[in-house]
């Protein structure tokens, strides 16, 4: 059997925040790859630098030292304007807090950053509604966010991270805000969104959530300390 090439492969990945003598050491050396067609959990104690994993994976944030590639491009090596085409193109971020412009639709917060692509405004509405269609809420387009709920803005967040094929789905406690059930129906969707043509990373610190993944990475004092597959993951 051929082994493709992960989609995601993060080589020797430090973060340093701060100088001496208050420096703090986010990451140390962190190894980590991805596959297209996975879901990868990412589980550690607060403090373990899981957000910062993920921030530096979707070339939010650089390395202090260490190689993030996505593709066969390497992120560190890039101009921060072709960063922001990679991210805009190849990577959708979710957060916790949901963080959509209160002042916008459901299908405007999903189309306007493909208008400021450069998208028609059209073809921009099209794409979102249809990726608002594939997580259940064609029916709230016109909804603002303050009159959805929790579960509802996170899908629509979701759609927007989706929206234009992107590759890589990061989610940083996407069903942290959520109770039980609306988390689990978050975690189908995403489920869902992890097709052949798509990774998606998900941080978390419930093993409920955790066990929806194929493998289980857990970080500790900004090391990998482990990796696991649920039980029941292929
Ligand atoms: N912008 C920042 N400035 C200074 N320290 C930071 C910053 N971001 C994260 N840290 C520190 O890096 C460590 C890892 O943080 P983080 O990645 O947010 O952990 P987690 O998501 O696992 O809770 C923590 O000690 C945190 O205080
Ligand atoms: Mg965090």
């Amino acid at each position: 059997m051929a082994i493709a090439p992960a989609l995601l492969e993060v080589t020797g990945l430090g973060r340093r925040y701060g100088n001496a003598p208050h420096e703090v050491v986010a990451l140390h050396s962190i190894d980590f790859a991805v596959q297209l067609g996975e879901m990868v959990a990412i589980m550690g104690p607060s403090g373990s630098g899981k957000s910062t994993l993920l921030t530096i994976a979707g070339g939010l944030e650089a390395p202090s030292s260490g190689t993030v590639r996505l593709g066969n491009q390497q992120l560190e090596k890039l101009s921060s304007t072709e960063l922001a085409e990679v991210r805009r193109r190849h990577i959708g971020f979710v957060f916790q807090g949901f963080n959509l412009l209160t002042g916008l639709t459901a299908v405007e917060n999903i189309g306007a950053p493909l208008e400021l692509d450069g998208m028609a405004p059209k073809e921009a509405r099209r794409q979102a509604q249809e990726v608002l269609e594939a997580v259940g809420l064609g029916d709230r387009a016109n909804a603002f966010p303050d009159d959805l709920s929790g579960g509802e803005r996170q899908r629509v967040a979701i759609a927007r991270g989706l929206v234009g094929d992107r590759q890589m789905l990061l989610a940083d406690e996407p069903t942290g805000a959520l109770d039980t059930e609306t988390g689990a129906s978050i975690m189908q969707l995403l489920r869902s969104a992890c097709t052949p043509n798509r990774a998606v990373v998900v941080v978390t610190h419930d093993p409920n959530v955790a066990a929806w993944a194929d493998r289980v990475v857990t970080l500790r004092d900004g090391n990998v300390e482990s990796t696991y597959r649920p039980a029941g993951a292929a």
